[in-house]
């Protein structure tokens, strides 16, 4: 049987924004083979029900662990807050969601102990960020907004425009969002900004493509937080106390999937990674749907998340 230790890291979100974790998993865990199931196709998941999400999340990890991997990350906030806990309770391998490692990160940097964050209005409305973040230390208070646009801005970014990321970002938010861009933005953040928060989680995986526009509006006294390289930490470490880290010699190896197209998705995917992709392939969302058992299906109606 094939070393656990050779086995990549199933890695999944709705689309292309679970790319800004990999990119944090690969710089922190060079070594490793990664298996990237993008579900384009059914992007986005935020306007979607809890349940709906959960079915989605229980395909995709039962796709992925047949596909041999040794731990899986729910890159995407809106999965993990709806589905992480019942994907824990379902799978035989560990499953590490985006939502307690931004919260960590976003506890340690407050100074003043009042944290944004915007995400998805599943994300947000999920409360899951709250619990986290009351869970390490219960004196914090956390102010949160829904942002669902910031994820089309983003998506529809990326595919207007062929130049490099960073000035396709800084193009975006002089020609193609502003001023609506800005408008947008300051009717999601203003409120948090009168709060008086110190710091600002961005909860989705895609928001970090915006993080340049998202701090002018913020102003400098804000510090932006994204739960890629705490994610990419709290990886490493639970592979290292498993004994199932890749040795120093493997030969990884990057391997993309997506439920959409697979040549949009090498175009876009590579420009966010700032490495190629590689050819992607291709996987139907029929064929994720036939994954699920009606026990699975029945999991995921019934259960709900939280405390
Ligand atoms: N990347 C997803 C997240 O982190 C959001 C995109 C979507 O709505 O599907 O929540």
């Amino acid at each position: 049987m094939r070393d656990v230790r050779d086995r990549p890291i199933g890695v999944f979100d709705s689309g292309l924004g679970g790319l800004t974790v990999v990119r944090e998993l690969v710089s922190a865990l060079p070594h490793e083979s990664i298996l990237y199931l993008g579900d384009t196709a059914r992007c986005p998941y935020g306007p979607r029900e809890p349940e709906e999400v959960r079915r989605f999340v229980l395909q995709i990890g039962t796709w992925l662990s047949s596909h041999g991997i040794k731990l899986v990350v729910i890159a995407c906030n809106t999965a993990t807050a709806s589905g992480l806990a019942l994907a824990q309770r379902v799978f035989d391998v560990p499953v590490i969601g985006v939502v307690e490692p931004g919260a960590r990160a976003a506890v340690q940097a407050t100074r003043n102990r009042r944290v944004g964050v915007i995400g998805t209005v599943g994300t947000i409305r999920s409360g899951a960020y709250s619990q986290a973040v009351r869970a390490l230390d219960a004196g914090v208070t956390v102010f949160s907004a829904p942002a669902p646009k910031f994820v089309d801005i983003v998506e529809a970014g990326l595919r207007m425009d062929d130049s490099a990321l960073e000035s396709l970002m800084s193009q975006t938010s002089e020609v193609f969002v502003r001023p609506s861009f800005y408008e947008l933005a300051r009717d999601y953040l203003d409120p948090l900004k009168r709060a008086g928060i110190d710091v600002l989680v961005l909860g989705c995986t895609h928001f970090p493509l915006l993080s340049a526009a998202i701090q002018q509006v913020v102003g400098p006294n804000v510090r932006l937080i994204s739960s890629a390289a705490e994610t990419a930490r709290e990886v490493r470490e639970t592979l290292e106390a498993r004994g199932h880290a890749a040795p120093e010699s493997a030969r990884p190896r990057h391997r993309f999937v997506t439920t959409g197209d697979p040549g949009e998705f090498e175009r876009l995917g590579s420009r966010i990674l700032g490495w190629p992709t590689g050819p992607v392939e291709a996987v139907g969302v029929e064929e994720l749907e036939r994954l699920i058992t009606p026990e699975l299906a029945a999991l995921a109606s019934t259960r709900s998340e939280g405390p």
